[in-house]
């Protein structure tokens, strides 16, 4: 059965209420079901399940979704993993080929594990053992954080782990594919870690995907080594300590967030559990977007030296881009969070407070770091601070943020705002900005709205140029929503329902369970305007520049003659308009 097919096949299969309430207490209301919802810590419930339409929202948070979509995010599933195993549960038959992929992942992650724990086992029962197990003492970790976080010993001598591969072929191939030994020359195998402490990494499933290592000799480069990149193993998307640390983080309604094992480890070992740290490279968006499901409320501690409050502020922009304005700590400059957690000697709520002293929001840390630039040269400091959070796209955050700098800076708030569009064709951010759907064009999703509620009137809109003004949007995500939608519509599909993908689910839930339209006729007028109005502003926005270029360096017979085209096509467009 194709993919396609599969998709509609397990959804008629299952009721969304009854799948949805073995996991969320459902009260009926109405035509609807409503809970608490399970993707964020709430006192009102706000999560609602339509029956009628099988899917679910969250007017809280804003998840939303149909059967698979939620499976996948309760289970911390991939949307293609979600459906094979609810198509399994279902007893639907599947293509063979669509296991093939993930079985072979699931069986990497097994081994991985296995080594984990031989990896493990070494700390405590390898001969040369004895300096590793000091020095996690000396670090301050105690057995029970050690067992929690199963870490292990890799011993000097390269082949432990090649010897203990060696008793199957199997394991000896993946171990190779994992990059965990190596084949020499002579054809025998050396292990990748030697001489170090070993930090599995788990994924959100809790499946080991790879490790950190970190060199117990001072004098070894790098000091830390990883597994190296793969399907299984990708730094850009994992999060040390995330599985161990996410129902802490939820409860707590906030994360904080580090960039190392030990600032994670020591913060952990305190009663600081609410913590997740990056391995071994900067954050990302996908990081971003990863944690920002278990709480918004985030706290970045990363190093207290000049490397560290950078790193803060490329992590500022990332989270400003996700809608989140985080906050901050400060720590002296020779300090880094595992240093600076162990020199408190303090522990639980005390050390929590001691923490919660530093923490500042990130305005006030973006501005106080340029604080001393900002003195000697005013403009250069200014556009290096407007550079951190340009990234914002909600509307309301920006104009907090402009109301923020501009209270510290005395610059006026409009000439903030200015900063913000980056991109001549993004400048208005027209209408009313309603709860969730910070990050887009409103005008786009009512347009979306409208058209998965009623797409018996996509050949009207389509007439009045949408797809000439999604042109203009294609990065944006309503942008491209639409554009698959219209695609939809042409291959001859009446109904939205075929979305390939969580994110896109998502927001088709999120439409349909949004109050349709009080008149349909009132809508479609205004919507029709709103596009004509805004093809004809980005038509005299790209004259406009052109005529700028053109004074700037044009001949001016040129600028004459680009004058004349626009005058005798304006008058045209008169005539027309007076015409009708
Ligand atoms: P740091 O150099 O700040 O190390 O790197 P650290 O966390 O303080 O380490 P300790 O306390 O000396 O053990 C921060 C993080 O950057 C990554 C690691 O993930 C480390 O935890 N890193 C660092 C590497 O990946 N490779 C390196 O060579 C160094
Ligand atoms: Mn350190």
């Amino acid at each position: 059965m194709p993919f396609e097919n599969l998709f509609e096949e397990v959804k008629n299969s299952y009721d969304i209420v009854e799948v949805i309430s073995s996991y969320v207490r459902l009260k009926r209301v109405g035509k609807n079901f409503v809970g608490f919802c399970p993707f964020h810590s709430e006192k009102i419930p706000s999560f609602v399940v339509s029956p009628e339409k099988q899917i679910f929202k969250c007017f809280g948070c804003g998840a939303a979704g149909d059967v698979v979509t939620f499976y996948a995010k309760i289970k911390a599933l991939s949307f293609k993993e979600a459906l094979l195993e609810l198509a399994e549960k279902a007893g639907i038959q599947v293509d063979k080929k669509f296991f093939i992929e993930k079985k072979k992942e699931k069986n990497l992650a097994e081994l991985n594990y296995k080594i984990a724990k031989f990896y493990h086992h070494l700390l405590y029962f390898h001969s040369s053992s004895e300096d590793a197990k000091k020095y996690l003492e000396e670090r301050g970790l105690s057995e029970e954080t050690i067992k929690t976080f199963l870490l292990g010993f890799a011993p000097n001598d390269g082949r432990v782990l090649a010897g203990y591969l060696r008793n199957s072929s199997e394991d000896l191939t993946k171990g190779e594919e994992l990059g965990l030994i190596k084949r020499t020359s002579d054809g025998s195998y050396i292990d990748l870690f030697r001489g170090r402490i070993i930090f599995p990494i788990f994924n959100l499933k809790g499946e080991c995907v790879g490790f950190g290592a970190r060199a117990l000799d001072k004098e070894i480069e790098p000091k830390y080594l990883n597994t190296p990149e793969s399907k299984l193993f990708k730094k850009s998307e994992i999060l040390y300590g995330l599985y161990q640390a996410k129902e802490f983080i939820k409860k707590k309604n906030l994360g904080i967030l580090v960039e190392g094992y030990f600032d994670f480890l020591s913060l952990w070992e305190k009663g600081i559990k609410n913590v997740v740290a990056t391995c071994g490279t900067a954050l990302t968006e996908n990081h971003v977007k990863l944690i920002k499901a278990f709480t918004e409320n985030w706290v970045i501690f990363y190093d207290g030296d000049l490397a560290g409050k950078k790193a803060a502020l490329r992590a500022i922009s990332l989270f400003l881009k996700e809608g989140i304005l985080p906050k901050c700590i400060t720590i002296s400059e020779e300090e880094d969070p595992d240093s600076w957690v162990r020199k408190q000697k303090l522990e639980g709520e005390n050390l929590e407070n001691k923490i919660e002293e530093l923490i500042v929001d990130a305005i006030s840390f973006v501005i106080n770091f340029y604080k001393e630039d900002y003195v000697l040269n005013p403009s250069k400091a200014f556009k290096e601070i407007m550079e951190v959070f340009k990234s914002t796209k909600d509307p309301l955050l920006r104009n907090r943020i402009a109301r923020e700098i501009s209270f510290h800076l005395g610059v006026p708030e409009n000439e903030i705002l200015k900063w913000f569009i980056k991109d001549l064709y993004r400048e208005e951010i027209p209408e009313e900005i309603k709860g969730k759907d910070k990050e887009d064009i409103p005008g786009l999703r009512s347009i979306a709205q409208f058209l998965v509620n009623y797409p018996e009137y996509y050949f009207d809109l389509e007439a009045s140029g949408l797809s000439k003004l999604l042109e203009f949007y294609l990065d944006t995500l309503y942008g491209k929503f639409l554009k698959y939608l219209i695609e939809e519509f042409k291959k001859g599909k009446s109904e939205a329902d075929y979305i390939p993908d969580m994110e896109f689910q998502e927001i088709l839930s999120d439409l349909l369970l949004d109050p349709p339209f009080e008149n349909k006729e009132e809508a479609l007028n205004h919507i029709k305007t709103y596009i004509r109005k805004e093809l004809a502003k980005k038509e005299i926005r790209k004259v406009t520049e052109n005529l700028k270029l053109l004074q700037i360096k044009g001949p001016k017979e040129e600028i004459e003659k680009y004058l004349w085209i626009l005058k005798s096509s304006i008058t045209g467009k008169l005539l027309k308009e007076t015409k009708n």
